[in-house]
């Protein structure tokens, strides 16, 4: 079984991807680093110089890739969710957890980056507002949602593992 983390830019799937490992004792792969090795370019110049709908081949690509491996914890692209068939992939040998976050933590956290093509734009937290707003019903579709907002990493990766162990004693 995978624990497969979905989640805005800057939701901190990767930082808490990483508390998992640890604890679990489970690899961790990160989808984005995946892409730009195949690609052999930045995931922002993938985006400038091939376009978004080459990147999300890319990703659909990575995706059925890592669904048919065991036992990893997968960071995934924060797009990753808006094609049904990842997500249907993902569920079916892991469990798929959403971290949820406001727009305004998200613009606190981007601020000094410019390694995220889609928020490479002048008004960010309208962009950001918007494309949280797009996504929403997409994350939610995971089997467990948490809003990660007033929770610190450790917190966030604590409660996950509640919920799976929940997940694994579901009668108990
Ligand atoms: C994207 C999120 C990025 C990366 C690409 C597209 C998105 O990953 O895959 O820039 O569509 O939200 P992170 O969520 O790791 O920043």
């Amino acid at each position: 079984m995978n624990i497969v983390l979905f989640g805005f830019m800057a939701s901190g799937k990767s930082t808490i991807a990483k508390i998992l490992s640890k604890k679990l004792k489970m690899e961790f792969v990160e989808m984005d680093d995946l892409i730009e090795q195949e690609t052999g370019i930045t995931i922002s110049k993938i985006f400038t110089e091939k376009g978004e709908q080459y990147f999300r081949t890319m990703e659909r690509e990575v995706v059925k890739g890592l669904a048919s491996r065991d036992n990893i914890i997968i960071s995934t692209g924060g797009g990753v969710v808006l094609n049904k068939d990842n997500l249907d992939d993902f569920k079916k040998n892991g469990v798929t957890i959403s971290l949820m976050v406001s727009p305004e933590i998200v613009l606190k956290r981007t601020v000094d980056t410019n390694h995220r093509p889609l928020l490479d734009v002048g008004d960010k937290l309208k962009e950001i507002t918007n494309l949280l707003n797009k996504r929403k019903e997409h994350y939610e579709q995971a089997d467990y949602i948490i809003d990660t907002d007033d929770l610190s990493p450790e917190e966030a990766a604590h409660k996950i593992m509640k919920n799976l162990k929940e997940h694994r004693t579901p009668n108990t």
